[in-house]
This record gives structure tokens, sequence and C-alpha cells, in this order.
């Protein structure tokens, strides 16, 4: 099988040990940044290193795991409207970048009805994780041998994207709920810097998962098998690995909780004892107390206005929404104007 992350030009990563070098100093700032500062953090892109993504794709297929299967219901049921929307001149070519594509499992589905109204597509798959990529490659390449494959193994958040000038339409998508994973400023940031890369009449699909109920919102986040505890808590495997930590995850437990006021899900690691952690490549030495806790990820849950007002802040113009029938998901097109 061909090795896709290693043959290409990835720019900024070129190499699997420049890779690794910049990943661990990107590890280092962050945890100096989030766990000396109360109360700690850790950024989200941290979870997905090759197991970590492992456990991602398992969550997809939980039960309690709405998003997933919700989102690849509506791109299945217009996917043709979609691209129909974002790509007016059917004569040229049509490239599709893709943010945070993981293993890319719905997106053969954009593909697909984009090579049925042009026959020269191109997929940048954009992902900090070239596991995750390696096999979006593969999926991509197996179901759709036409579509030109560019991937680019890159931490948009530390090192905004920089796309190579591309003659035809360019439709970005940014789904999965990603986008989620932000505050309003910081997916402001995310998206205006995307912008700088399109050019008018180029266009975004964002993918949202929107306001619901509390249960169904928890349950998603911390599911019945454990799942997601998993992945929360291999953010510490991570860091034993990578920067040398003697984290016992045993010391840590899962918390998801629903902030009402912030409008988002948010998952926390809570420290069950007092303990001491050192993180021996990051020259820290830390101390928790029981019950504090490493604030891990947010997941923030939008309405129809949230989108419009996002949108609108970073100068694209809505052309068309869909929903599953329950509206608990949207995928909103949207060009820059
Ligand atoms: C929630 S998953 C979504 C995956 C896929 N788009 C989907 O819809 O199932 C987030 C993906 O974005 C990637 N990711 C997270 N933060 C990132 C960052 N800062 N830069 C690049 N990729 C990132 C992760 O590796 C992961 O594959």
């Amino acid at each position: 099988m061909a090795t896709y992350v290693q043959t290409v030009d990835i720019g900024h990563f070129a190499t699997a040990d420049e890779r690794e070098a910049l990943t661990r100093e990107a590890l280092t700032r962050e945890v100096r940044r989030g766990l000396i500062t109360r109360p700690r953090s850790l950024s989200p892109w941290m979870f997905y290193d090759a197991e970590g993504s492992r456990l991602f794709e398992r969550i997809t297929a939980l039960p309690e795991y709405y998003p997933t299967r919700t989102e690849r219901a509506i791109l299945a049921g217009y996917a043709d409207a979609i691209i129909a929307a974002a790509h007016g001149d059917r004569s040229s070519p049509l490239r599709l970048v893709e943010l945070g594509a993981g293993t890319a499992s719905k997106t053969c589905i954009l593909l697909e009805a984009a090579s049925r109204i042009s026959d020269d597509v191109a997929y940048v798959p954009v992902d900090v994780c070239p596991d995750a990529l390696e096999l979006a490659c593969q999926n991509v390449a197996c179901a759709l041998p036409e579509v030109r494959i560019r991937p680019i193994v890159r931490n948009y958040v530390t090192h905004p994207l920089q796309l190579e000038p591309f003659d035809g339409t360019t439709l970005a998508l940014y789904i999965g709920t990603s986008i989620g994973n932000f505050s309003p400023e910081e997916a402001r940031l995310i998206l205006r810097n995307l912008g700088t890369q399109l050019r008018i009449g180029d266009a975004l699909l964002l993918g949202t998962d929107m306001v619901k109920d509390e249960p169904t919102l928890l349950a998603a986040y911390d599911d019945r098998e454990g799942i997601t505890a998993a992945f929360n808590l291999n953010i510490l495997d991570r860091l034993n690995r990578e920067l040398g930590a003697d984290f016992d995850p045993a010391c840590f437990r899962h918390r998801a909780l629903w902030n009402s006021v912030e409008s988002r899900i948010e998952m926390h690691l809570e420290s069950v004892q007092e303990q001491g952690i050192s993180i021996e490549h990051a020259d820290l030495d830390l101390h928790f107390t029981q019950g504090e806790t490493i604030h891990t990820e947010n997941s923030y849950k939008f309405t129809d206005r949230s989108i419009r007002t996002l949108l609108r802040d970073v100068g694209f113009e809505i052309r068309g929404a869909w929903k599953d029938c329950r509206g608990w998901y949207t995928l909103t097109l949207a060009r820059v104007g």
C-alpha cells in the first residue's frame, strides 16, 4: 500500500524527525502554558497522537455519540446540493481542503459528489496527526483513484495554514464539529486565517453541533463503555511517552459537564488524590490537590444565530444550510464575499 504522508511535500513538517522535534517543542510550550497557571488546561490538539486518533474513531461509532452519524446522514442526503452551491463554474477545477480531516471517513461522500460534476478534483487533507492522515489518504485513494491527493501534516493552530495557489474553486471543509473546540475569539481567528487563503468565490462548509437537551449532550461526552474517558486520559499517557512525564492515569478521572452560560460541553481530568507529577523534558514539577482539574476540551454548541454571527464577523456570506430532521446538527455553506 502506498505511504502518502511521508512522500509528499508537507511544508513546515518536512520529515518525520522534524515533525517529531516540532511536536515535542509544541507539547513543551503547551504544558508550560497550561499546567503552571490555574485553572490548569491543555489544548485539544494534544489528544491526537496515533492512539488518540484511534480512540476518536471508536467514539464516532458509539451509540451516544450522535454528531458523526448525523453529519454523515446530512452529507449523504445533500452532498450534490452542497457541491453545486460551492462550485458555480462547473468547467473549472475544484479543490477540497479539509481542516482536521482525521481519517476522512465522511469526506468521500462530498468527493464523490464533486467528481460527478467535475473531472478535475483535488483533495488537500490537513491534520496534526500523520497516522490519521495516512488512513485518510488510503481511504480516498481507494474509493476515488481519480482524485489528486495532497496531504498536509500541520497544526493549524500553532502554524496557520498556507495553501498553494490554485487555478479553480476551493471549498474549505471544516466539519466534524471541530470549530466547537474553540472559544468564539479563537474560532474567529482560525476562520480569518483560513479566509486569507481563499479567493473571492471560494467557499467554506462548516459543521456545527447545535444546542440540545443536556442529557443527550452529556452522554455524547461520557459514554457508558468509557471510550471517551480513555480518549481524555490518553493525553496523560502521551505526555508520559513524549515528554517523560510520570502521570499515573489511574490517579485521574474523566469528567464531562455542560456549561450553559458558555454554551459548551467541557471535559476535564480530575486528580483523585493529592499527588506530585514531574514532566522531565519540560523541566516541570507539579503539585495536584485532590479534586483539582485539568481542563482538556471545550465543545461549543451553536444556534442558527451564533453560526450567522460567527460567519458574518469573519467576512463569509451564508449561501445555504442543511440540517437533520431533529435539528441537532447544521452544515452551513458560506462564500468568501
Ligand atoms: C473531532 S476530530 C474530527 C475528524 C474528522 N474531521 C471527522 O469529522 O470525523 C478532529 C480532527 O482534527 C485534528 N486536529 C485537532 N486539532 C488540530 C490542529 N490544531 N491542527 C490540525 N489538526 C487538528 C485531529 O487530529 C482530528 O483528526
